[in-house]
C-alpha cells in the first residue's frame, strides 16, 4: 500500500483544494493531510476563517482524504513521514524546492497549482462584496 502525505491550512475549502487532494490521492492508495492548527497558522501569520475543528470537519468529509494529523510546527515533517510510513510528500508548486530536504525521508512531488483561486482571494472578495 502507497501512502502519500500532504499538508496545508485548507481554509474556506475551494475547488483548488479538492483538486489537490484528488491527484495527491491518484499518486497511491492511503491520503493523510497535515491541518495546520490555529496556533501554527499564527506563526505562519495565517488567520482562518474556520476554526481547526471545523476545517477538520470538512476535510473529513472530502473522499479522498484517510487521515487527517495536526501540523503545529515547521519541523515536524521528517517524523510524521516516518510515524506515518509516508511513501509520497506532496505539496503545491507553489512551494517548488522548498521541501526538497525531504527526499532523504521519502518521495517529494509538487503538483501544479490550480490557477485563479485561493483561501486568501476568497476571503477578500467576500470582505468586500457582501
Ligand atoms: N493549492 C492548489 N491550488 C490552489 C490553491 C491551493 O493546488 N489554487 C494547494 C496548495 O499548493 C497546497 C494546498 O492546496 O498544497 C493547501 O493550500 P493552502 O495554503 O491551504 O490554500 P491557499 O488557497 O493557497 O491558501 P492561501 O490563499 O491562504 O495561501
Amino acid at each position: 500500500m502507497k501512502r502519500v502525505i500532504t499538508y496545508g491550512t485548507f481554509d474556506v475549502l475551494h475547488y483548488g483544494h479538492i483538486n489537490l487532494l484528488k491527484r495527491a490521492k491518484e499518486l497511491g492508495d492511503y491520503l493523510i493531510v497535515g491541518l495546520s492548527s490555529d496556533e501554527f497558522n499564527l506563526i505562519k501569520n495565517k488567520k482562518s476563517f474556520y476554526s481547526y475543528e471545523e476545517r477538520k470537519n470538512l476535510l473529513e468529509s472530502i473522499r479522498y482524504v484517510d487521515l487527517i494529523i495536526p501540523e503545529n510546527n515547521w519541523e515536524q515533517k521528517p517524523s510524521d513521514i516516518q510515524e506515518y510510513k509516508a511513501d509520497i510528500f506532496v505539496m503545491g508548486d507553489d512551494w517548488k524546492g522548498k521541501f526538497d530536504y525531504l527526499k532523504k525521508y521519502c518521495e517529494v512531488i509538487y503538483l501544479p497549482r490550480t490557477p485563479e483561486v485561493s483561501s486568501t482571494q476568497t476571503k477578500e472578495y467576500l470582505s468586500t462584496t457582501f
